[in-house]
């Protein structure tokens, strides 16, 4: 089995060609710090939180506080993994949704590793997570960001079916200065009539 390989992820859910989503909790910890640390300096160009080089304490610290969002019903996070030879997965990338339950609004984030970018993984993951969204979670509507120069994340928002729905000028703050935002969203209706 290949020396970073997870093999403590109690369930998986399947995305194909042997990727999955699985729980994004601190039992993945040390795969995930070293998958960030590895895509730093390309996420730092989009990522305010990933302009400084992360800390695996810091790492561990995150993924803590997710995993009690997702018992506290605020957050669905989940990693993206390939499955490796020998047994195991290794840790490509990451998926979230933050819930408003008053509002009846998620918010979706996403990122993959460059080796595996360009295979539609992210776009698979995120249907799973905006069809949890709409279905057992009941939300109205599910919104994503994305700094207005991204145009990987801006094609993925509109493959997925989000609609513009504005920009919000210089709402992303880096040391470097502010850059403005689109926002996207998606409504179940819009979702549900896509997919009869
Ligand atoms: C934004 C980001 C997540 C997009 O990832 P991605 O891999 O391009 O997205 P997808 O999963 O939709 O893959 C799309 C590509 O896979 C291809 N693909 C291959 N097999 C596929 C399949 N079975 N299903 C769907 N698409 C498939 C598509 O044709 C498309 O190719 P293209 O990029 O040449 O047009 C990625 O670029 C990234 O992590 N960027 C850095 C971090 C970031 O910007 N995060 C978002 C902040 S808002």
């Amino acid at each position: 089995m290949a020396a970073d390989a997870v093999t403590t992820a109690f369930f998986t859910h399947p995305l194909g060609d042997g990727a999955v989503l699985m729980p994004r909790t601190a039992q993945i910890a040390e795969a995930y710090h070293a998958v960030l640390v590895a895509n730093n300096e390309r996420l730092a160009r989009w990522e305010p939180w990933a302009v400084a080089v992360p800390e695996p304490d810091g790492t561990r610290e995150f993924l803590e506080q997710a995993a009690h969002g997702w018992l506290a019903g605020t957050q669905l996070p989940v990693a993206i993994g390939v499955a490796v030879p020998g047994g195991g997965y290794r840790i490509v990338g990451s998926l979230g949704l933050r819930i408003g339950r008053t509002e009846s609004r998620a918010e979706l984030g996403y990122w993959i590793d460059a080796d595996h970018e360009g295979r539609g993984l992210v776009r698979r993951g995120a249907e799973v997570l905006i069809e949890h969204a709409f279905g057992p979670l009941g939300m109205d509507r599910v919104e994503l960001t994305a700094e207005v120069g991204n145009l990987r994340s801006r094609a993925l928002a509109e493959r997925l079916g989000f609609t513009e729905v504005g920009v919000e000028p210089a709402a992303i703050v880096f040391p470097t200065g502010s850059r403005d935002r689109v926002r996207y969203a998606l409504t179940a209706a819009d979702w549900r009539a896509a997919r009869p």
